[in-house]
């Protein structure tokens, strides 16, 4: 399989090169010019466009003949980084390809989920911060999340909880909603969530779903895994 990762120089990105490679898929990746040395592990492996993800140029191009994109989308910066990069994948990517991005659980599809006070707290309270000091734009990640959602492309946003590094402990659960109890943990290990994106290319049944994800061996997984979750395989 011919795969694209787009973002690849980041921590979730490195996860899914090592990954894509480990299948034997063949990585085409894009990063920031001033990221491409981050790469350099992989640099005999994986062919490097160097630009910005946001760049439709750069995206035709990297995409052309690709089976699957993986795209890490971010909010960062106040330039729409995010909602651009979002639209190119949509727009150039082969229709047939799996499109897979990634985001956090504060993108919601439709509006069912459940957040704590404290997770809307701390939403509002970095969101305004970010804004002010033009650090990020959460709204930005919203607004590419809305258009992929309303593409008819096929595609799956893999929905993080907080991350944490460590080794692997398995792939992750995920469930339709915040809110649901196996998700209450809200931690999965950064590795595992690169794990559940890679997985996804090859799963047809996650297509359209916005997947919010949890680490399998998180206290609430190991309590409601059995009844209250989805397994990658789940429909
Ligand atoms: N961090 C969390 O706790 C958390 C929680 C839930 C979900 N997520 C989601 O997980 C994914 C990966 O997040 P991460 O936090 O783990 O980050 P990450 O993997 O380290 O990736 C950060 C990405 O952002 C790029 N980037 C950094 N500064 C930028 C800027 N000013 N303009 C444009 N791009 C910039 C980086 O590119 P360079 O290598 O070029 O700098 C890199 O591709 C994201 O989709 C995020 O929404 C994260």
């Amino acid at each position: 399989m011919k795969i694209c990762i787009i973002g690849a120089s980041g921590k979730l990105g490195r996860y899914m090169v090592q990954q894509a490679l480990d299948r034997g898929y063949e990585v085409v990746a894009v990063c920031r010019q001033q990221s491409v040395g981050k790469l350099d592990d992989f640099k005999d492996r994986i062919t490097l466009m160097p630009g910005a993800t946001n760049d439709p140029d750069v995206i035709r191009q990297v995409v052309s003949g690709c089976e699957g994109v993986l795209t890490v989308l971010v909010p960062w910066g106040v330039q729409q980084y995010a909602t651009g990069t979002a639209q190119a994948v949509l727009d150039f990517a082969p229709a047939d390809a799996r499109l897979i991005f990634s985001c956090g659980w504060h993108i919601t599809r439709d509006g069912k989920d459940r957040y704590s006070r404290r997770f809307k707290l701390l939403l509002a309270l970095f969101g305004w911060l970010a804004r002010v000091v033009r650090f990020a734009d959460l709204d930005d990640q919203v607004e590419a999340c809305r258009r992929i959602f309303a593409s008819d492309t096929r595609w799956t946003v893999v929905r993080g909880s907080d991350l944490e590094e460590g080794p692997s402990q398995g792939l992750p659960l995920w469930s339709r909603h915040v809110g649901d109890p196996v998700l209450e943990s809200n931690l999965t290990r950064r590795v595992d969530f690169a794990r559940f994106m890679v997985e996804a290319l090859g799963n047809d049944q996650l297509i359209h779903e916005a997947p919010a994800i949890v680490g399998c061996q998180s206290p609430s997984a190991q309590a409601y895994g059995e009844t209250g979750c989805r397994r990658v395989t789940d429909v």
